[in-house]
């Protein structure tokens, strides 16, 4: 099977510009004392950003070549593995991020279960995703299919109503671009 993003690790930061920090800050309530979790985090292209603003930040994601780009960033404590078989217990985390890594996941359905098992009660969960509901990303979910990177977006009505059938309550929070922001208090 083709590994698209061990072969995009080199240049992944290269392309892709740099995240939008003051909202995750704003979405995320930080800072914080507490431990953040940036699953799929790919090559701490995010954490990196967050890294002075948080207690812990831990970063998981499946791909080798990501991680090795992240491990050369200081301070970040990486472990490779499914975001829908996270190794860590339940309630271990306040604050969990994802962002633009849900389409990318093996089982989406799997993967919000096991990141609201490991956010703390009182903790919030924050997922950034591409707005569905926008033309441009209805094309990329198009391009990254051509691609056969088995991808599969959600529209974000669909996220909040997974977040739902595991009992919590989602926030949609859209950037009136291309990004929405779902926001889960746990
Ligand atoms: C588009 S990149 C985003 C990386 C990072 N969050 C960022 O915004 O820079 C998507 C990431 O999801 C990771 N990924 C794909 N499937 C995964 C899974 N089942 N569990 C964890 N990570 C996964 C990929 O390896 C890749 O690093």
């Amino acid at each position: 099977m083709l590994d698209h993003f061990g072969l995009l690790a080199p240049f992944y930061e290269k392309v892709i510009p740099p995240p939008d920090v003051s909202r995750l800050r704003h979405l995320l309530k930080l800072p914080t004392a507490g431990r953040l979790l940036d699953a799929g985090g790919g090559t701490g292209r995010v954490a990196s950003q967050l890294q002075t603003l948080v207690g812990e930040l831990v970063l998981t994601d499946v791909s080798a070549g990501m991680l090795r780009q992240a491990r050369q960033k200081a301070e970040i404590e990486i472990s490779q593995a499914h975001a829908e078989r996270l190794p860590f217990p339940d309630d271990s985390f306040d604050r969990v991020l994802v962002v633009d890594a849900l389409h990318h996941f093996c089982n989406q359905e799997l993967a919000i279960a096991d990141l609201l098992r490991v956010l703390k009660p009182g903790g919030r969960l924050v997922i950034e995703e591409p707005d569905l509901n926008r033309f441009s990303v209805k094309m990329i979910a198009m391009a990254e299919k051509i691609a056969l990177m088995r991808s599969h977006f959600y529209y974000p009505a669909e996220i909040s109503a997974i977040v739902a059938n595991h009992g919590h309550k989602a926030r949609i929070e859209s950037d009136d671009q291309v990004s929405v922001w779902v926001v889960v208090d746990k």
